[in-house]
């Protein structure tokens, strides 16, 4: 089967999904698949065959390309964009209409969990899933005053894009006065922008996917950043220490994997998740945000954490595959 891994995308996150991509096309078993990089960017579609070689353009109609050698059609899709589009449910709702299948959640499930504020207010409403309180902001419509949101959330707190991965565009507010600037700058990646409560604790994040039908919460991974929090410097130059296995206790460890599990379920996500938390000093974790499309540079947290699993990237991605393209 001919496999396009899906890469690029719309936003701050391009980069990256370029990256992730390099990480899945050197695990997919070849023996078993043909993968085949197609970069989605604003001005067209193009599959990269490789390094160098001239970019031959995707026909959409069909979701296919013109090889040397013939005419090709995509069996399947990975997707590895972050952001928008193969994060949001806009490719998903693109691959329903081509009749191709693909390895994440369909078009609600990544509306859904892209708004951080829809998701965490939809994942609120399950018994023991706690969420920061937050504000959503609207570019078009009129602001609470920087003092007004202050008192509703306190001090420090967190200014981010609402749809938007990361780090990118978000900012650790510590001073009523440096609010305004924070809050423009996310505007900058999305028209949302959400507000956080700092929530004091331990990171932690665990991935899960499905395979045969059964759930696998993989092993946590703790994040210690050596910033003023888990930035973009930190999650992609190295400015962070991430432990796996987590250094909390196997209760602990298997609660954020339940919850895992059961986000899981409660958002029908397919293929690979990760879920971040913070532990709080009573023990049990605060979600932060859902990630659908989590990053698969061989840096990332899903590989450390398949191999902590004693797992190998390539059977993991080759059962995600198998699960829709037998
Ligand atoms: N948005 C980045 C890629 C992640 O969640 O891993
Ligand atoms: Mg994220």
């Amino acid at each position: 089967p001919n496999i396009a891994v899906v890469a690029g995308g719309y936003s701050g996150e391009y980069a990256v999904s370029l990256r992730s991509a390099s990480g899945i096309l050197s695990w997919i078993d070849r023996s078993a698949f043909s993968p085949y990089l197609v970069v989605v960017e604003r001005e067209g579609w193009y599959v990269h065959l490789e390094e160098g070689s001239e970019p031959i353009p995707v026909n959409k109609d069909d979701f296919s390309f013109l090889s040397p050698t013939g005419r090709i059609r995509f069996d399947y899709a990975f997707i590895t964009v972050h952001g928008t589009p193969g994060e949001n449910g806009l490719l998903q709702g693109y691959l329903d209409l081509v009749g191709v299948p693909y390895n994440t959640g369909g078009v609600l499930t990544e509306a859904l969990t892209f708004s951080k504020y829809h998701c965490n207010r939809y994942l609120a409403s399950f018994p023991h899933l706690r969420v920061a309180d937050s504000v959503r902001l609207r570019q078009d419509m009129p602001q609470p005053s920087s003092h007004e949101l202050v008192e509703r959330l306190g001090l420090p707190l967190f200014a981010k894009p609402n749809a938007g991965g990361s780090s990118v565009a978000t900012s650790r507010v510590d001073t009523e006065a440096e609010l305004e600037r924070a809050i423009r700058e996310a505007f900058t990646e999305c028209d949302e922008v959400l507000l956080e409560r700092f929530i004091a604790g331990v990171e932690v994040t665990c991935g899960c996917y499905e395979a045969g039908g059964a759930l696998h919460p993989l092993p946590v991974t703790e994040v210690v950043p050596k910033g003023a929090f888990f930035d973009f410097d930190a999650k992609y130059n190295g400015a962070v220490e991430e432990i796996t296995p987590a250094r909390i206790s196997p209760e602990a460890t298997a609660l954020i994997q339940q919850l895992t599990s059961e986000i899981y379920r409660h958002i029908d996500a397919r293929g690979i998740i990760r879920v971040d938390y913070i532990i709080e000093a009573d023990g049990l974790p605060t979600l932060l945000e859902v990630n659908t499309t989590p990053g698969m540079t061989p840096t990332s947290f899903i590989p450390q954490q398949v191999a902590a699993a004693g797992l190998t990237m390539p059977k993991v991605l080759t059962s995600i595959i198998r699960e829709r393209l037998p």
